[in-house]
């Protein structure tokens, strides 16, 4: 398959293009890199598309929302993950149905806050939430035998030692990069894949 990763550079998109390296063609994007693109930009996403052709596949491990207690968290705070992170990803979906071949596969990310809660994390939840709901309704109105799905991933060991927290209780990247190789070669619809699910696999 030919396979697009958005946010290859980072934590987790770095291990999911690996993963689907070994078979399959991946071409890896971000905002930075030789083929740029940005979930911010809902043109950026229709020209990957035509850039890059034939494309089987996209996943996305990007998309960013605020951590703030949730009496500091201002408008703009909201926004953050609303433009980001939930319309990023709704409109790569609105794009990748235009764009993917016939019985082609669409891949977001969550994450755990949408249902374990932390304290500074409920604009995060918000997002998560609402893109779960999102690909419930989005599945049913697929054309083509086209497929979405989104990885709920826990928190990634690498994070928590970045931001020198327990690791304790984190799956490693590569663990969490197991859902999306599944969610992409698998025959899911309209599923929030948690990750913690595949992490032994
Ligand atoms: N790490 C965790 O513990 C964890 C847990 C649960 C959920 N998640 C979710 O998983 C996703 C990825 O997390 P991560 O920790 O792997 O992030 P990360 O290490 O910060 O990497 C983010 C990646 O996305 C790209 N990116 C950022 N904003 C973008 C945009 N607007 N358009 C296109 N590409 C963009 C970055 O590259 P450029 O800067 O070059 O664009 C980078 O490749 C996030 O949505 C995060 O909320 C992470």
């Amino acid at each position: 398959m030919k396979i697009i990763v958005i946010g290859a550079t980072g934590t987790i998109g770095k291990a999911v293009a690996e993963a689907l390296t070994a078979r399959h063609e991946v071409v890896r994007v971000s905002r930075s890199g030789p083929l740029k693109v940005d979930l911010e930009d809902a043109g950026s996403l229709a020209r990957l598309f035509e850039t890059v052709k034939d494309v089987d596949a996209v996943v996305c491990c990007a998309g960013s929302a605020a951590f703030k207690p949730l009496l500091q968290l201002t408008d703009s705070d909201f926004q953050i993950g609303l433009r980001s992170k939930l319309m990023g990803q709704v409109n790569l979906v609105r794009a990748a149905a235009q764009h993917l071949r016939d019985g082609g596969s669409i891949t977001l990310t969550s994450g755990v806050l949408a249902h374990e809660p932390m304290p500074g994390g409920a604009a995060i939840s918000l997002v998560n939430a609402a893109l779960e709901g999102f690909v419930t309704g989005a599945a049913i109105e697929l054309p083509r035998g086209l497929r979405v799905n989104v990885v709920s991933p826990p928190w990634i060991t690498e994070t928590l030692v970045a931001l020198k927290m327990d690791p304790k209780g984190g799956i490693p990247a590569a663990a969490c990069a197991k859902a999306y190789v599944a969610a992409v070669e698998g025959k899911e619809q309209g599923q929030t894949i948690d990750a913690r699910k595949h992490a032994g696999a």
